[in-house]
């Protein structure tokens, strides 16, 4: 939910069109995180900062450019092109060094509109600058009390209360020491120090000119470093990084909600943690690491410490953030699905030999294999697509495992405060690794002593860093909001999970050979019922004007009824329910007849004679039928003839739900483009559901 994005070019002269260019393109990167407005902050034009230029020398912050402040309720992405005729600034205007600040905001306080847009204001002057991820939760008594200093509120957001403070505290430390003796590191981490709730924040301030200060507490940043020598990607430590300046070696900075963002220009990042200061000066990195309850209990100044931190190589390519050959997001993470699944499989099914049986490696799980298998419980706790995929999983867990698997909705169990115990495994599934429910499950499991696996997309993400172990489930970069390689990824990790607990048990080796089997096929499998695309596109254009649909499935692929239903409800704006099919005569039955179309998952598998008998209690009653069967089973499901059948390739029962969600996630597209919506930014939803 919602994105910022920084860019400080250091010794690298840019012109400004270039430098707004460069903001707008990170916050079309961020776009698909879900926001409601925008806005930016560059230098003003009274002409290019020096490189060398003191300290509060001449304002160098122009007024918040409000470039779009609110989304219309059109499809409208930002606008790449910067007009000169559309502002007064010369956009020729070339800056050696220079620090520009951009934001998406997902309003929490204060409707969207231009003067709720970030960012926020210290006031006249724009003294201090500030963007803001996040929820202040004392912003009202910080509030109360700067307007007792004078202060003048002009937004409804929590965030003004942020550069309203770092104006506060750099009055009064010049008030008390005198000019130029408090740093932009300091004013921000004695502002940090009254904030409470979740934040990720970058400074600008024309005090500092050239300089940008970030922190973080809960929400995700990332910090990217590109040198601009030969040295580039030459595998420097952070510390070579330090003192850069020493040699004026020109670089590019960047600040980001995500990696998206930065992919295109560096794969050298550092991902920022809680409580941590990154200061942007002179061409140099420091870090600072903010002790927040110390500094909280003993109302003295905080404590901190100066931390050297190494840069990660990005594992992620620029096509990925591209839509290539198709028309959206959703559309090619759909068709990218037999490589993403490659790739979660990649180095991590052993094939065997007359020696060494098949088996499965996670890395991240093997030193924990032991504790799970005796745990008491496995409970799956996620949201949305994340807890269907672990549905999904579930009853091939139960079966390899023998531990008995429970499911969590994450908000429904902090609802309850339900029982987590020092014998639970509690297993957190989550694309972004950043959902607020999840995350704080997360923080409640952990506090009940449970065992916490990770398993997410999202490399350092909060949910992996927080986790004792885990695995990352690789499936490439997800942007459409609609998440569909990663539920197949996820699914993927998860019969792998159980492969891997299930490891010690004789028994079922010849089970579990043969899901390897069908785990190293699966994506040529997915392939074939990605030819489904035009039968989709047809069911699509029969469906597209009815108001509702239903999908019943039981077993493993109860699951799949669930995610179809998700599916065509978040993005192509129709009602649907997915019903477990054993559940129909307790109620769903009541709502059949002529005209509401029902999709009924019957492949093969050990519940297929029972959803044969729900078919045949369908058709009493006239219902009409859409049946999803294995390829060659038409005539099994529907002897008469009288329904549309949608044939899939059959695979190992644990895997087919992989397969029979292919088909539905099609439909939803193509229900979506059909009825005119926004595929990949679906009417009120976020890609990372930061809030709770
Ligand atoms: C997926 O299509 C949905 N947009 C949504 O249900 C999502 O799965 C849910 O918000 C959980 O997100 P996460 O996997 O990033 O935790
Ligand atoms: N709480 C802030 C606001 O409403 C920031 C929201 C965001 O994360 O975009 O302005």
């Amino acid at each position: 939910m919602c994105g910022i994005f920084a860019y400080l070019n250091y010794n690298v002269p840019r012109e400004r069109r270039f430098i707004l260019e460069l903001l707008f393109n990170g916050l079309r990167r961020l776009e698909y995180r879900g926001y409601d407005s925008s806005g930016i902050s560059i230098d003003s034009d009274d002409g290019p900062v020096e490189t060398s230029s003191t300290r509060g020398s001449r304002p160098s912050s122009s007024s918040p450019l409000s470039f779009s402040d609110r989304k219309g309720r059109s499809n409208r992405s930002f606008d790449p092109s910067i007009k000169a005729d559309s502002t007064d600034l010369n956009l020729e205007a070339s800056f050696s060094v220079h620090a520009g600040i951009a934001h998406t905001r997902w309003a929490t306080h204060g409707v969207p509109s231009p003067r709720n847009s970030h960012p926020q204001s210290s006031g006249a002057g724009n003294e201090f600058l500030v963007v803001h991820n996040g929820i202040i939760t004392n912003y009202e008594v910080l509030k109360e009390t700067l307007i007792r200093h004078g202060f003048n509120f002009e937004s409804d957001t929590d965030t003004e209360v942020i550069p309203k403070l770092a104006k506060f505290v750099f009055d009064k430390a010049k008030a008390e020491e005198g000019e130029q003796t408090v740093t932009f590191s300091q004013v921000v981490i004695e502002v940090m120090r009254h904030l409470e709730g979740a934040y990720a924040l970058i400074f600008k301030s024309p005090h500092y000119p050239n300089e940008l200060v970030a922190c973080k507490r809960g929400s995700p940043l990332l910090l990217g470093v590109k040198e601009l020598t030969k040295d580039t990607n030459s595998g420097m430590s952070f510390h070579d990084l330090k003192f850069p300046t020493m040699n004026g070696q020109p670089k590019e900075l960047f600040f980001s909600s995500d990696a998206n963002a930065l992919v295109e220009h560096t794969k050298r990042v550092l991902v920022i943690e809680d409580d941590e200061v990154v200061h942007l000066k002179d061409g140099s990195i420091s870090i600072l690491k903010f002790d927040y309850d110390k500094a909280k209990n003993c109302g003295d100044l905080p404590r901190l410490s100066s931390v050297q931190r190494a840069l990660s190589d990005l594992e992620m390519e620029v096509e990925q953030i591209k839509k290539g050959n198709y028309e959206h997001f959703m559309q090619k993470e759909i068709h990218e699905q037999p490589e993403s699944l490659r790739t979660t499989m990649r180095g991590r099914l052993i094939c065997g030999d007359s020696s060494k049986a098949k088996s499965v490696l996670l890395g991240g799980l093997k030193d924990h294999l032991r504790t799970i298998r005796r745990s008491r419980r496995i409970v799956f706790i996620g949201c949305g697509t994340s807890y269907n995929a672990a549905l999904a999983a579930r009853p091939f867990l139960e079966e390899l495992s023998g531990v008995p698997v429970t499911m969590e909705l994450a908000s429904d169990l902090l609802d309850r405060q339900g029982p987590i115990y020092r014998e639970d495994t509690a297993v957190f599934v989550s694309q972004s690794g950043e959902t607020a429910d999840t995350l704080l499950a997360l923080q409640y499991a952990t506090e009940n002593g449970a065992l916490c696996v990770g398993i997410t997309n999202t490399v350092g993400s909060a949910i992996a860093r927080s986790t004792h172990c885990g695995v990352h489930i690789n499936a490439g970069c997800e942007i459409g909001v609609a998440s569909t390689k990663a539920y197949t990824s996820q699914i993927v990790v998860m019969a792998m999970m159980a492969l891997a607990i299930g490891d010690d048990t004789t028994s079922s080796q010849a089970r579990r050979e043969g899901v390897i089997d069908g785990l190293f096929d699966l994506p040529n499998k997915v392939r074939e019922a990605l030819r489904l695309d035009n039968e989709m596109k047809d069911l699509a254009k029969l469906l597209m004007d009815e108001q509702s649909l239903l999908m019943f499935g039981r077993g493993y692929n109860y699951a799949t009824a669930l995610e179809g239903a998700l599916k065509v409800k978040e993005v192509a704006l129709m009602h649907s329910e997915g019903i477990l099919a054993g559940e129909m005569k307790h109620g769903p039955l009541a709502l059949v007849d002529e005209t509401l179309p029902i999709i009924v998952i019957a492949t093969h598998d050990t519940c297929f004679s029972k959803q044969q008998s729900v078919i045949q209690q369908l058709h009493a009653r006239k219902g009409r039928l859409i049946v999803m069967c294995s390829k060659g089973a038409a005539q099994l499901v529907c002897p008469s003839g009288s329904c549309r059948v949608i044939e899939v390739p059959q695979v190992e029962d644990c895997l087919q739900p992989v397969i029979n969600i292919v088909p539905l996630q099609l439909l939803a597209y193509h229900l979506t483009v059909l009825r005119g919506y926004n595929v990949d930014q679906p009417r009120n939803l976020a890609k990372s559901v930061t809030t709770q």
